[in-house]
């Protein structure tokens, strides 16, 4: 089948790499000359495992082609996606703005029945919307050619990316058009051959089911989190409490590890969305403003930490710091929580030196060259004249570090770690004060 993708970041690039590669003919289309460029050549910018391959594939057999040319990548397919970005416009709003700007040009070139599938997250009713905007422009222009519009929002996580892609847990199809169901079946077939998969709905449901699915599993986390300041006040050790409380498999393993607070593309972006969503619609969503408030909340424990050991002016002192990443396996630095902890430790004075395994140039396109930040190559070179090491990703480069070396390195054997990699009992026997979250066991021992 013929397919084109609006949109190269990780839900569209991701979707045409995967699409390309089980045989279907796919045009990717980006409005970033620059970056369909570099993806023409095989090149990705931005890391996500088995991705660059996959791309490479695509393109030298020919099945998978960049193109800044809207009109052939309109012209070219019968199944149109729009993988662009809505983000956080004023309020949390999504801004539709690029999802509207794909419809018009859709609605522009077309000459023969298109089906248009939204794959971005959108607000609720937004595939509706791109309906009647291309229906619109048609007749104003006169010309009576049949669009139809499907929902299917996509759930892969970075860093998994391209194995969720591969192996989805549900293929989510919004239409009220059993014909139009068919057709993405058939679209589909080779992501659903072990068990049915697909799951039918009207637009709406689906459209909603994106969202609520990320604003549970946001709210899964700021509720541990909360539980972890709990534990901290009351001197309880929160992972004894979330690995009791993960056994109860109504409860589950899954996403309760309290941490240094969620980022990324996704949850900060989707929640406040939804929030706003629900706003319109005259409901208060108190449970997705406590969900956001924690988690601001949460960002800024690390540096307020850092703060409680050294004091409030940092002038003179340097924080070491490892991960930069909003979590393993990415590069992308979107609303991570070392960027609230480098922003609090800037702001009293104390300089940062950072190791991340992928994300140092993400880095230093955000930050430049500037004197309070060093970007090292090496976990060890981060550590060499800090006064404490500040943890805020679970890269599994950080799991069993040489402690000797860090005792040794920092001046103050302090390590305040924002994903609870260590254990507390051994980090005492070494001496080294250890702070994690929700380990209120250790602010009782610790030094
Ligand atoms: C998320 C959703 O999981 C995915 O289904 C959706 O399509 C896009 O948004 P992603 O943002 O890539 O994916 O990463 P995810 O693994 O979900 O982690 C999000 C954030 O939550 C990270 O900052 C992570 O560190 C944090 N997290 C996750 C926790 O703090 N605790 C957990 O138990 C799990």
């Amino acid at each position: 089948m013929n397919i084109s993708i609006f949109g190269s970041g990780y839900v569209g690039l991701v979707q045409a790499a995967m699409f390309a590669d089980v045989g279907h003919r796919v045009i990717c289309m980006d409005i970033d000359s620059a970056r369909v460029e570099r993806l023409q050549n095989g090149d990705v910018p931005f890391f996500e495992p088995g991705l660059a391959q996959l791309i490479l594939d695509g393109v030298s057999s020919g099945q998978l082609t960049f193109t800044t040319d809207a009109k052939a990548a309109v012209q070219s397919s019968d199944y149109l996606f729009i993988c662009v970005g809505t983000p956080s416009g004023n309020n949390g709003e999504a801004d539709l703005s690029y999802v509207l700007d794909v419809a018009s040009s859709i609605a522009r070139y077309m000459t023969s029945r298109k089906v248009v599938i939204t794959k971005s997250t959108v607000p609720v009713g937004t595939t509706d919307k791109v309906h009647a905007h291309i229906t619109e422009a048609l007749v104003q222009q006169g010309r009576n050619i049949p669009v139809v519009t499907a929902s299917n929002p996509e759930f892969l996580k970075e860093g998994s990316a391209v194995a969720d892609c591969r192996s989805p847990d549900r293929i989510i199809i919004g239409t009220n058009s059993p014909q139009v169901l068919e057709e993405l079946r058939i679209l589909y077939q080779a992501f659903n051959r072990n068990h049915e998969k697909i799951m039918h709905m009207d637009t709406r449901s689906a459209e909603l089911t994106k969202y609520a699915s990320n604003a549970l599993l946001a709210t899964k986390i700021s509720f541990m989190n909360e539980m972890a300041t709990i534990a901290e006040a009351v001197g309880a050790d929160i992972e004894y409490v979330r690995r009791g409380m993960g056994s109860d498999p109504r409860i589950g393993y899954h996403f309760i590890y309290p941490g240094c607070g969620y980022g990324g593309s996704c949850f900060p972006k989707d929640v406040r969305a939804l929030k706003h969503l629900a706003e319109q619609h005259n409901h208060s969503a108190s449970i997705l403003t406590a969900v956001h408030d924690t988690n601001q909340r949460q960002k800024n424990k690390l540096a307020e930490r850092v703060m409680s050991c050294l004091g409030n002016n940092l002038t003179g002192k340097t924080i070491a710091l490892w991960g930069l990443s909003f979590k393993p396996n990415t590069d992308d630095m979107r609303e991570a929580p070392s960027r609230h902890l480098m922003d609090g430790v800037w702001s009293c004075g104390g300089k940062v030196r950072a190791f991340d395994p992928q994300a140092t140039e993400s880095c230093r396109e955000i930050y430049g060259e500037r004197d309070d930040l060093v970007l090292c190559a090496s976990k060890e070179e981060a550590l060499k004249g800090a006064d404490v090491l500040v943890i805020c990703t679970e890269w599994k480069a950080f799991w069993s570090p040489d402690f000797d070396l860090i005792k040794q390195e920092l001046s103050a054997p302090i390590v305040i770690d924002g994903r609870n990699l260590y254990n507390t009992a051994q980090m005492e026997e070494l001496g080294i004060a250890y702070y994690g979250i929700g380990r209120g066991r250790s602010l009782v021992t610790s030094p």
